[in-house]
This record gives structure tokens, sequence and C-alpha cells, in this order.
């Protein structure tokens, strides 16, 4: 119930004192009851306006009509209260639990936190600019683990049990698999192939997907090896796939990721995947294929206007036996695959000479692609 001023028949100073403090109650109650600005303009016109204000009012039922014995009394009592109640009405905030504004003040002059924008790693920049060529193509996006087993990394990609890549020259095992059969053992995958044979284990055909991933290689880092680095692997599998397809294909990306001037070029090449296998080369967008920069031999492209960029070719027979059962049967489909190294590339397109340089964490190199 909303306070009112009572009227006075008891001016004894225990009576006064009882009237002025439940007068004072009520007035934080409702200070605390203030949610908004309107409401605090409430408040404040409520028990302040010189017409008809709750203060007003105590003074015209409390002191005008007080006994003449009782006046000096009572005006102290009301002044007291008078006091306490614009203290009580000064202090009310919106939001308000009786506190002083003051401590809630917020000094704006101080500096605020400043956050630097952050920029996209050139290499991860590169990485979503290859992904998204193949997604305009239509292609879907595909991954898997980076610890793998022999299994996906090596057999059911066609190689051979003795094949030097299976050798720790170049694969990282992970310790203590001896106990293991050969396929089960786990290792740290050397490309991203193996995706294609998890997607198509999980996806009948067609297919068509790009596999972005980290990979490792025991290759003791230098200007242009790194032991982790990232490729991406792209797979497509339906009725009548032609090596055709694959060149087409190559071809829109390279000109799409380095400019329509880009010439691809195919030399025959060998994986165990693929057959036929082939590098795919295309123009040196440093010389523009002529191998020199000026009086220069031109470095990146080693004075041949050719830069190697993947290897690639059409789906070994082999490899559609490892998942025939889920309808990739070798007699009825045929796909190609293709595998880029997206360091190698980020190199070549932002014209820095040491793959060293993308994983030092140097702010002083990062800044430059901000
Ligand atoms: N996986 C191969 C490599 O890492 C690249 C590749 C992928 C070749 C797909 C052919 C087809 O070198």
């Amino acid at each position: 119930m909303a306070y009112t001023v009572p009227k006075l028949t008891d001016y004894s100073p225990g009576a006064l004192e009882e009237a002025a403090s439940e007068c004072v109650g009520a007035c934080a109650g409702e200070a605390a009851e203030v949610r908004s600005e309107a409401e605090l303009k409430a408040f404040r016109d409520r028990w302040m306006a010189r017409k008809n204000g709750i203060l007003t009012q105590i003074n015209d039922l409390w002191l005008k009509s007080a006994p003449k014995d009782a006046k000096r009394e009572a005006g102290i009592r009301v002044n007291e209260l008078k006091a306490r109640i614009t203290e009580t009405v000064e202090a009310a905030h919106v939001g308000g639990d009786g506190n002083s504004l003051a401590a809630e003040q917020v000094d704006i002059s101080l500096p605020g936190v400043r956050r630097p924008i952050g920029a996209e790693h050139p290499v991860m920049r590169t990485w979503h600019e290859i992904v998204s060529v193949f997604q305009k193509l239509g292609y879907s996006v595909a991954e898997g683990p980076v610890v793998e087993t022999d299994y996906y990394n090596f057999e059911a990609l066609n190689f051979p049990p003795n094949h030097p890549a299976r050798d720790t020259q170049d694969t990282l095992f992970i310790a203590g698999q001896q106990s293991k059969p050969q396929r089960e053992r786990l290792l740290l995958r050397t490309h991203t192939s193996p995706v294609q044979i998890r997607t198509m284990e999980k996806m009948r055909p067609p297919i068509r997907i790009v596999i972005p991933g980290t990979v490792h290689r025991n290759d003791p880092p230098d200007a242009s090896h790194s032991p982790m680095f990232h490729q991406i692997e792209g797979l497509a599998v339906d009725n009548n796939i032609t090596f055709g397809d694959l060149k087409g294909t190559l071809d829109h990306a390279m000109k799409t990721l380095f400019g329509s001037s880009v010439k691809t070029h195919f030399r025959p090449s060998f994986f165990p995947f693929t057959e036929p296998s082939a590098e795919l080369y295309v123009t040196c967008f440093i010389c523009g294929g002529s191998g020199k920069r000026g009086a220069d031999s031109c470095r990146p492209c080693k004075q041949t206007g050719w830069i190697e960029v993947l290897g690639c070719g059409m789906v070994d027979p082999n490899v559609f036996e490892f998942v025939k059962h889920n309808g990739y049967d070798p007699k009825k489909v045929s796909g190609f695959a293709f595998g880029m190294g997206v360091d190698r590339l980020a190199l070549l397109k932002y014209g820095v000479d040491d793959i060293q340089l993308f994983f030092q964490g140097d702010v002083r190199f990062l800044q430059q692609f901000g």
C-alpha cells in the first residue's frame, strides 16, 4: 500500500518519532523500487513537490494543525524528518537500492582497453581461398584424423608393403606400436589422401570433395621443408570421369587462384594410388614464364618458367577395390584425385622465400599480411 500522510492526534515525542520513522521507512522503500528515469521523476515529485508533495502535506497536517504547546517540539521533528527525506530522495537512482550515486561513478576519461585487430595467417588465407574455389564448383569439405593408421595412410592407397614411403626416413610413427599388426599401427599422416578412403567408406558415389588438413613428414626444417605442413586433397568419383575432367577442373582452379593468364601443363609422374599420374605445372607468375627477371635468372622457377604445384591422377582401380562394398565398383566408376601443398602455394603467392617464417610466429612478419 502506498504511503499516505496520517493525521496526528498524539503529539507526544514518542508518537512523533513513530510517525517520522514510518515516513522515512516508506520513502526508502519507494526509492529502492525506482526502475526508470520516469519512475525516478514521479518518485521525486510525489515526495518533494511544493504543491501537495508529501513533505508539504506533512507541513500542513503535522505542523500547522499542531496544538500551540506542541508546535515547538513538532517543528523540530518535522525539520529533522524533512532533512532525512530530502537526503533519501536525492540519493535515489534508477535500479535504486538506496546506495549513493557516488559509489557507481565511472571515470570515462580513463583510456579503454585496446584490442588490436588480427589478420588471417597467409597459410590459412591461401587454404580458405583454395577451398572456396572448389566449393564454387560444387565440392564439399571433408576432414580426417592427423594421427592415422598404416591402413588408411598406405595400405588402402595401394602402397606395397615395402614401399620406401613407409620407412621411418619419411614417416613419423607413434612409438610402442610394434606388437600391433602393421595395418593398425599409428603414425602421423604423411598426406591427406587417407581421407579419400575414409570418405568413400561413408559416402556412396558420386562424390566431389576437398580435404584440407595438416600433415607431417620426417624432414629437417629448412627454407622449403617443414616437418608439419598443410595439404588440400581433391577427389571426384562418378560414372565416366575422365582425365579431361581432371585437366579442365585444375586449369580452372589455377586460373582462379593465380590469374587468368596462367597456363597449366601436366607431366607424367607416379603415385601408387593414381594411374595414370601427373604433376601439374603452372607458368611462373613471378617471371611470367620467361625464366628471367630483368638481367637475372628467376629463382622460384629455377629459370624454367614453370612451377610445380601439385600431384594428381586418375584413381587407381586397386584403390576402389578397398571400398567396392560401398558402390565403388572399379568397372563402373572412375574418378580423379589431386593433392597440393598449401604452404608452398602461399610461399609462391606472397613471394616469401622461407617456409619457416610461416611457423615462427614473428609478429613483424605476420603484420605485413594485416
Ligand atoms: N598424396 C600425394 C602427396 O602427398 C599427392 C597426390 C594426391 C597425388 C592425390 C595424386 C593424387 O604427394
